[in-house]
């Protein structure tokens, strides 16, 4: 369950105010449902988990068995969308019983990729190699260089069943590579974008292979695709947060903090800049999405939150209930001074954490919101990936961008194809 608490935005924000956004997230509903707004071509996502096919989880399921018996890992090649959902999920569940996976191509740093290589040169390797467009310079440059490493280990026709492919259906050079060489591919449709492709093939084939219950992964998907279709503004809790986000926003609040006091939501929070910078930072518009974790970066960005340019606002992530308790001793002579505490669960000292930060920083003239979930499973994710999905398109609608396109991110490449002589 995701629940959303506003309690302390009250100061900044009038229920007028929200009234008068709520006609316009209506609107922007009907634009996104109609599929008649801006980038409509890419809002395959909206229906997309309840269009997975049953029959493409199980034989993933099959897939990653064989994967499993040959492999001692598994390296998942992509950048941007093609790989920050995946680490998201992989940082979040921390699965247990599936194959360990590195990461490459996400930079172009020689030392990190020389001591992987390294490390897994005695190991059997299995190779994910994912890109939409089929032609990013920094996966496409470094499969160049693992497929070498592959082929130095495997036989041409090993390779066809350890080097796997994760691409668009008719086009782009990683297509090419693998038809030729007769790889396994999975297909990205056209209709979803990079950042939101954690539910195609993109995201689903490696965490399969890594253990991630992706059954319960797309439940929670489904759940969620039914609840945060609701038109009714005071029942959608992703519209309510699109609304708060943007009222904030004309108030000169051009910062948004995403602040969890858990530290395996660090790469959700990457997964969710992405989302939010590449839909909506253009035309000269947008939310900057910044992230803390808490409360490690209380104790170096907890001075300027607290303190600082009063143009940011902050949504908490809470998580209900902890997997496991972690209780705190008693000390005989309480040197420390902290039996107050003894006998309690750590949790309840981070709740308080939480509770005394939301506190401190509204009073500080920070305006907050608290997103829960009741635990870090794999139902909660699915339905958090897609309640972040469906408020960024209602989002950048209010703003009156294009949430679904991003245009900013070619200009580096075409500068860098001219100094590469591509
Ligand atoms: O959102 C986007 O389209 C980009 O950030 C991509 O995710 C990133 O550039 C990787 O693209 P591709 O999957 O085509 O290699």
């Amino acid at each position: 369950m995701i629940s959303l608490n506003q309690g302390n935005l009250k100061k900044f924000i009038t229920d007028e105010e929200i009234q008068k956004t709520a006609f316009d997230v209506r609107k922007a509903h009907e634009t996104l449902h109609s599929r008649r707004g801006k980038g409509a071509e890419f809002t395959g996502w909206l229906d997309l988990p309840s269009r997975i096919p049953d029959k493409f989880l199980s034989d993933l399921q099959k897939l990653t068995k064989e994967v499993k018996k040959n492999s001692d890992c598994v390296i998942s090649v992509g950048i941007g969308g093609s790989y920050l959902g995946i680490r998201a999920a992989v940082e979040f569940l921390k699965p247990v019983k599936g194959l360990p996976i590195y990461y490459a191509g996400h930079n172009l740093n020689s030392d990190s990729l020389f001591s992987l290589m390294e490390s897994l040169k005695k190991k059997r390797v299995t190779l994910l190699v994912i890109s939409k467009s089929g032609t990013t310079t920094e996966p496409a440059v470094v499969f160049r260089i693992l497929k070498k490493f592959m082929e130095k280990k495997y036989s041409a026709v090993q390779l066809k069943k350890r080097i796997i492919c994760v691409t668009d259906e008719k086009k782009g050079a990683l297509l090419k590579i693998a038809q030729k060489q007769g790889y396994r591919t999975f297909v990205i449709s056209d209709d979803v974008g990079g950042r939101f492709s954690v539910l195609t093939p993109v995201g689903l084939v490696p965490l399969a292979f890594v253990g991630v219950d992706i059954k319960k992964l797309v439940q929670g998907a489904r759940a969620a695709q039914k609840e945060f279709a609701a038109e009714d503004f005071e029942k959608n809790t992703a519209y309510q947060y699109a609304a708060a986000r943007y009222l904030l926003y004309k108030q000169g609040k051009v910062i948004e903090v995403l602040s969890s006091f858990y530290d395996n939501f660090f790469y959700v929070a990457e997964w969710w800049k992405q989302l939010f910078g590449e839909s909506e930072g253009k035309a000269g518009k947008g939310i900057f999405p910044a992230s803390v974790t808490l409360t490690t970066d209380l104790h170096s960005m907890g001075q300027l939150l607290q303190d600082g340019m009063r143009n940011i606002f902050e949504t908490f992530l809470v998580i209900e209930n902890q997997k496991s308790k972690v209780m705190i001793p008693k000390g005989k002579e309480d040197l420390d001074g902290f039996n107050c505490v003894a006998g309690k669960d750590l949790d309840f000292v981070n709740k308080q954490a939480y509770l005394a930060t939301a506190m401190a920083h509204l009073e500080g003239g920070v305006p907050n919101m608290t997103i829960t979930i009741s635990k870090a499973d794999e139902e909660n994710l699915g339905r958090l990936f897609y309640f972040f999905e469906k408020a960024v398109a209602i989002s950048g609608y209010l703003l009156g961008v294009n949430p679904f396109d991003q245009p900013g991110v070619e200009a580096y490449k075409k500068k860098m194809f001219h100094l590469l002589g591509k």
